[in-house]
């Protein structure tokens, strides 16, 4: 919205009033005078007139260690969601970045600034998710191949970008994958007859999941 129409509804004025304001010299965006009446206000922009704030939104950007068993989801009748491991008046505004199964462990991210979302979340931005994979039985090396040409997803119609694994057992592979699909790693294993057995989220794009962040905890990240 144009400054002027914010300044202009909060104080009830009409365009002559809010003028004056203006040249007044009374306004102030993030604490700098602002003279122009069409500045348009971003949401993070801190408004103030004559001293009494008019908009001040904080930015919130956290990532947080989901435990097994919480849905990441904002409001859920039956399980406890990620928002509610946050125990600050603001958490209902966030929304998440991306999405994890009930009993998929690690990171996620919220925010309440959707730029920042968008930049992991966009496909053609194809953001690496990395993954700790565990399966009930063997990834031979026609899993591996597999994964790292890319699969043919009907439902959505997608072959998914190249896929890094680097096997770490018989049984246990890092993996990233530059899509999120619904239940993606599962089925690409389903594939293979291979059952996931645990399923632990390390790093989104240049996001890694601390080593000191335990399951359930969060922070603010810049
Ligand atoms: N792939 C899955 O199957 N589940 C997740 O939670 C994330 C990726």
């Amino acid at each position: 919205m144009r400054i002027d129409r914010l300044i202009g509804k909060w104080g009830g004025w009409g365009k002559r009033r809010t003028r004056e304001r203006f040249e007044a010299g009374e306004i102030f965006v993030n604490g700098l005078c602002m003279e122009d009446r069409a500045y348009e206000v971003g949401k993070f922009d801190r408004v103030e007139i004559g001293g009494a704030i008019v908009q001040a939104r904080t930015r919130r950007r956290l990532i947080l260690n989901k435990p097994a068993g919480v849905v990441s989801a904002t409001t859920d009748a039956e399980h406890q969601t990620v928002i509610d491991l946050i125990k600050e008046e603001w958490a209902s505004e966030l929304h998440l970045a991306g999405r994890l199964d009930r009993f998929t462990t690690g990171l996620m991210i919220l925010t309440n600034d959707s730029a920042f979302s968008e930049s992991f979340t966009e496909p053609e931005k194809k953001v690496g998710k990395r993954y700790l994979v565990t399966v009930n039985g063997d990834i031979e090396p026609a899993v591996v191949s597999s994964f790292e040409k890319g699969m043919w997803f009907a439902k959505e119609q997608v072959t998914t970008a190249p896929a890094i694994v680097e096997l770490l057992s018989e049984n246990q592979c890092r993996l990233t994958i530059y899509e999120g699909k619904h239940h993606q790693i599962k089925r690409m294993f389903a594939r293979f007859d291979l059952k996931v057995t645990a399923l632990h989220r390390e790093a989104i794009g240049h996001i890694e999941l601390p080593d000191d962040l335990a399951a359930g905890q969060w922070r603010e990240v810049d």
